[in-house]
Order: C-alpha cells, then sequence, then structure tokens
C-alpha cells in the first residue's frame, strides 16, 4: 500500500500549489468542516482548538467547523459561536496562531435551523416550517427527542440574513480569510431548499425559486457584507441526512448555482463528490468557479486510506481542490503523510463528536513525534 501511494505520490497535481481568488494555497488538500464540540459552554473557542487548528495548519486551506451566527441556530452542546465579542476574540486566537503556523482559514457559518434543541440554545429552534427532525438530539442534558420548532415569520428570516452577515463581519475581523455558507447536511439552509422540510406558502417555498430563495439571500448578503472573493458555499445535493429528502435535485441544483453564480462566491464545496455518478459531471458543468469536492469515503476506504486516490481522480474530472475531513481528524500532518506515502494514523471515532477534551483532538501525533 505504502509503495503505491508513493509511486501515487510522486506524480499527483494533489501537492501542486492553487489559487482561490486572492489566495495562494500551497497544496489542493483542505481540512473539511468539521464539528467537534471543544468550545466552551459559552461558544468561545479556547487553548484546546488553538492547538488543534495549528497542528493542521499544513493543509492548503482549513475550513474551520460548523460555527453558529446566533444563538438559536446552535445545534449542539460547545459548538462555537461567532455572535458575540468573547466568542470572535477566540477564534481570532485560533487564527493567529494557525497563520504563525504558516496556514489559512475560513470559517463555516451554520445555522441549524430545526436540528436544535432548547435544553441547548435557551431557544425554541426555528425552521423554514413547523416540521419536527425525526430523531433524537444529543443536547446538553442527554439525549432528548427533538421538539417541534417554530415556523420563521418574515421578520425572523430577515434577522437571520442580517444575523449571517454580522458573524461573517467579525469572522473577518477576527483574521479569517474568508466564511464558507453552509447549504448542505439537512441544516437551516438546506431546510429550505428540501421540500419535505420546507411547506411554505410564501415567497420562501413552493417552487424551486421560492426554495433557493434563502440560500440565495445568504449568500447575496455575506457577499455584500465582506466581498465575494471571501465567501465560499457548500452544498449536499440529494444526501439524505437530518431527515432532508430530496427528489427533485436534477432541477433545484442548476437553478440554485444559476443564481449563485451571479453573485459570484469564491468557491463551491461539494459533499459526496462522487466521478462516477452523473450528478458530479453536471455540477461541475454548471459552476463556473473554483470547486471543491470532498468525496466523502466509507469507513472502510478511510481505514484504506483511499482518499489521496479518490482525491486524484476528482482532480482529473474537473474539481479544483479537494476537502478531506476524518483524514486530517486522525493526522495533524496529513498532507505529509499522503506527499511521502507514511503510514496514516487510526482514526478513534469515539472521539470525533459529542465528547469534549483532548482526547482524540490534540493526542494524534505527528510523523516526527511519532518516530520519536
Ligand atoms: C466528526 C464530524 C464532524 C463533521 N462536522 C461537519 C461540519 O461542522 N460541517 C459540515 O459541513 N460537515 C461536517 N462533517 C462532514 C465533513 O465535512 C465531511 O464531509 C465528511 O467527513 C466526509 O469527508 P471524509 O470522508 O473525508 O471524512 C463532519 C463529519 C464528521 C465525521
Amino acid at each position: 500500500m505504502t509503495q503505491t501511494r508513493q509511486a501515487f505520490a510522486a506524480g499527483s497535481r494533489l501537492f501542486s500549489p492553487a489559487r482561490l481568488g486572492p489566495l495562494g494555497l500551497p497544496n489542493r488538500l483542505v481540512m473539511a468542516p468539521l464539528t467537534r464540540n471543544r468550545a466552551a459552554a459559552d461558544g468561545v473557542p479556547g487553548e484546546l482548538m488553538v492547538a488543534y487548528y495549528a497542528q493542521r495548519a499544513s493543509a492548503g486551506l482549513i475550513i474551520a467547523e460548523a460555527t453558529t451566527p446566533n444563538a438559536v441556530g446552535q445545534t449542539y452542546p460547545r459548538i462555537p459561536g461567532i455572535h458575540t465579542p468573547a466568542q470572535t476574540a477566540g477564534w481570532r486566537r485560533v487564527g493567529d496562531a494557525v497563520r504563525a503556523a504558516g496556514g489559512r482559514m475560513f470559517l463555516q457559518l451554520q445555522h441549524g435551523g430545526r436540528i436544535g434543541h432548547p435544553d441547548t440554545s435557551g431557544h425554541l429552534p426555528l425552521a423554514p416550517s413547523a416540521v419536527p427532525p425525526p430523531e433524537p438530539l444529543h443536547t446538553a442534558t442527554g439525549l432528548q427527542e427533538p421538539v417541534t420548532p417554530r415556523a420563521m415569520t418574515e421578520w425572523d428570516i430577515r434577522s437571520t440574513i442580517a444575523d449571517f452577515a454580522n458573524a461573517a463581519r467579525n469572522a473577518i475581523a477576527a483574521g479569517f480569510e474568508g466564511v464558507e455558507v453552509h447549504s448542505a447536511n439537512g441544516l437551516l439552509l438546506h431546510q429550505f431548499l428540501a421540500p419535505n422540510i420546507n411547506l411554505r406558502t410564501d415567497a420562501w417555498g413552493g417552487s424551486t425559486e421560492g426554495r433557493i430563495r434563502f440560500t440565495v439571500e445568504v449568500v447575496r448578503a455575506v457577499a455584500e457584507a465582506v466581498g465575494p472573493e471571501r465567501v465560499g458555499v457548500r452544498i449536499s445535493p440529494g444526501v439524505e441526512v437530518n431527515g432532508v429528502v430530496e427528489r427533485d435535485t436534477e432541477e433545484l441544483y442548476p437553478v440554485l448555482l444559476a443564481a449563485l453564480t451571479e453573485l459570484k462566491p469564491v468557491y463551491l464545496h461539494v459533499e459526496y463528490a462522487d466521478p462516477d455518478r452523473p450528478g458530479f459531471a453536471a455540477l461541475r458543468k454548471a459552476w463556473p468557479g473554483t470547486l471543491i469536492a470532498n468525496p466523502r469515503l466509507s469507513r472502510e476506504e478511510v481505514a484504506a486510506d483511499a482518499g489521496a486516490a479518490r482525491g486524484e481522480r476528482l482532480l482529473s474530472e474537473g474539481a479544483d481542490l479537494i476537502a478531506l475531513g476524518r483524514g486530517f481528524i486522525a493526522n495533524p500532518d496529513l498532507v505529509e503523510r499522503l506527499r511521502t506515502g507514511a503510514r496514516l494514523n487510526e482514526l478513534r471515532p469515539e472521539s470525533m463528536m459529542h465528547v469534549h477534551g483532548p482526547e482524540g483532538y490534540t493526542d494524534y501525533p505527528a510523523l516526527a513525534t511519532a518516530v520519536a
């Protein structure tokens, strides 16, 4: 395996420099956004997060984990926010450490919508319509049955859009190179896209144009706040997670991408990018800008270390950058390991989420440490 990977790495484009708008990236490997529940209870990133991200600064780009633009948008306990001065100051310490270690960072902005609970956020969750999620949720008081969210009023929608713009300004003030608007994985923006959750009959629902409107208006507001060259967008077409059921992806996503193209965000980030399915080629054709592809490997593929090969294949099919998630959790120096064909650390899935200490977070060794 190691020999094959060394031979492969020698000619791989994964390790060639790239441009992302005004930014120069030393390689094409992106650390995908990864929720790790290690912020303080008030959403402030602390020293543990500073150490974790600085360890991973050799990624071409880090997209830091889902971070809430307001209190009601919090999904799970110990998720960071970027709507208070203390949270923004905490993120500045993270960004300073990453830059000092030679890295670059975007911050993912995520509103959970109906994926949230009053025991965690202190608020009744908001969603496009009053449709509860299908499964119990991790909350500050343990696993709890979901609650029925409140359908957003026009005022809720407008003020949430303003919160995203404000969070983006805070992120730039904290020193991030840009922000990623999270319109994937069954969270608020994706809930607006999904016909089984968005049952609205006003201008924010119904037709394809109605259902894409919230994502488009969030991206527009964020791009106006910080400049489109500092804004990326993440989507996961057709992925049935957090109770989203999308049966109209072939109709909806081309319309969404056409509307987003006019706003000129610096990248589109596609989850579950599979070069063997027609959807990927269609997305590549529909998106004129930088495309980040996240292959989303099976557990077996992660264990068999298939990330680099899948990434290379996606580059040859038109992707510009490759995002990997679990590989970066287990390997702070993933880029170096893939480049040299070195063995990868074994992932410890039990410490990925909903636990709070350094175990499984900052204690995965880098090569030099592992050898020592
Ligand atoms: C522990 C964990 C946390 C995640 N948190 C986020 C997140 O905050 N935002 C997001 O868009 N995706 C999140 N994802 C999805 C990852 O960004 C990525 O799409 C996924 O892990 C597939 O990539 P991989 O096969 O390289 O791991 C998470 C995945 C994992 C395993």
